[in-house]
């Protein structure tokens, strides 16, 4: 299947199966599904469909509610990142982020709702009970204590301090690496692939998460927050890849990260390695 044909169905099993939260809370089940509908690449569930649409493309629609359990955790980890206490944005997706809209108390839920539905929307996919218990435990343990949650205490924690090149790429992939990895890796899982190739791909996404992570350092020096859709010059603070290395030094490690990820890619069937060649020259070229 196309690129956008992938997406617009993904995106159409998306807003069709928006979580509800019906109450007599004035505005909750509102603010429940807000940011999910603002949009955003979806980069990760389109990776996590890309792998199957190559390996088993019958499988293809099974896949929707794994790769939209990505996006609530990926979108609930914005939610947080906005907040006052994180990085302190008032934009999000071209909107204004929940807590300005709403209330700091409803950003804060809103993201732990999403993160807990994640569980259950995998739990409920039309996959069997093996293949989902192994795609739960992948999202945790790439999402959780030792996956992104820890990547983002430590970017908080050490605004203001200088780490070394090994820290930062410690702080990078798990902050951002992780899940990336985990959206090609949990494509390999629902294809029912060898580990080598799931360990592969899983390879692959840290490094291309690497890469991500640049591009949007880069974005946050050099962008304007109209075109992006959140603040830009917000990472003033942080270890970010262009104040560790300059802009310049920066768009030189990310052409070293491309180097990497195309030596690898061309250890994949065709299909596939083609399919992630055109997401990096669409994405980070
Ligand atoms: C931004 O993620 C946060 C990072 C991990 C760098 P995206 O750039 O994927 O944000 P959306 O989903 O397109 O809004
Ligand atoms: C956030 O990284 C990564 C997450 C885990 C959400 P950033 O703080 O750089 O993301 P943006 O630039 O606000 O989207
Ligand atoms: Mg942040
Ligand atoms: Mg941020
Ligand atoms: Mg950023």
């Amino acid at each position: 299947m196309k690129e956008d044909t992938i997406l617009l169905e993904f995106e159409k099993y998306l807003i069709d199966n928006l979580p509800e939260a019906k109450s007599f809370h004035p505005y909750f089940d509102k603010a429940l599904t807000e940011m999910l509908k603002a949009g955003g690449k979806r980069f990760r569930p389109y990776l996590l469909l890309s792998v199957v649409d190559s390996y088993e493309p019958l499988l293809l629609k099974n896949a929707f509610a794994p790769a939209a359990a990505i996006e609530y955790i990926h979108t609930y980890s914005l939610i947080h990142d906005d907040l006052p206490i994180f990085d302190d944005a008032d934009l999000r997706r071209g909107h204004p982020t929940l807590h300005v809209t709403y209330d700091e108390v409803t950003a804060v839920l809103v993201g732990d709702a999403l993160n807990t539905h994640a569980f259950y929307l995998i739990a409920s996919a039309p996959l069997s009970s093996d293949i989902k218990v192994e795609l739960a435990k992948e999202l945790s343990l790439n999402a959780g204590l030792n996956g992104m949650v820890l990547g983002q205490a430590i970017d908080c924690y050490f605004e203001n301090q200088k780490l070394d090149f090994e820290k930062l790429k410690f702080l990078h992939i798990h902050k951002t690496a992780k899940l990336i990895a985990a959206s090609l890796k949990m494509g390999a899982i629902i294809s029912n692939t060898s580990k080598d190739i799931q360990n592969l791909l899983y390879d692959i996404g840290l490094d291309l998460g690497l890469l991500f992570q640049i591009e949007d350092d880069l974005i946050d020096a050099t962008k304007d927050s109209a075109e992006i859709g959140k603040p830009t010059n917000n990472d003033t603070q942080k270890n970010s890849f262009v104040n560790l290395f300059t802009i310049e030094g920066a768009k030189e490690k990310k052409r070293e990260m491309i180097e990497i990820i195309e030596d690898k890619l061309s250890d994949l069937k065709p299909s596939l390695r083609n399919r992630l060649q055109d997401i990096v020259n669409k994405y980070f070229k």
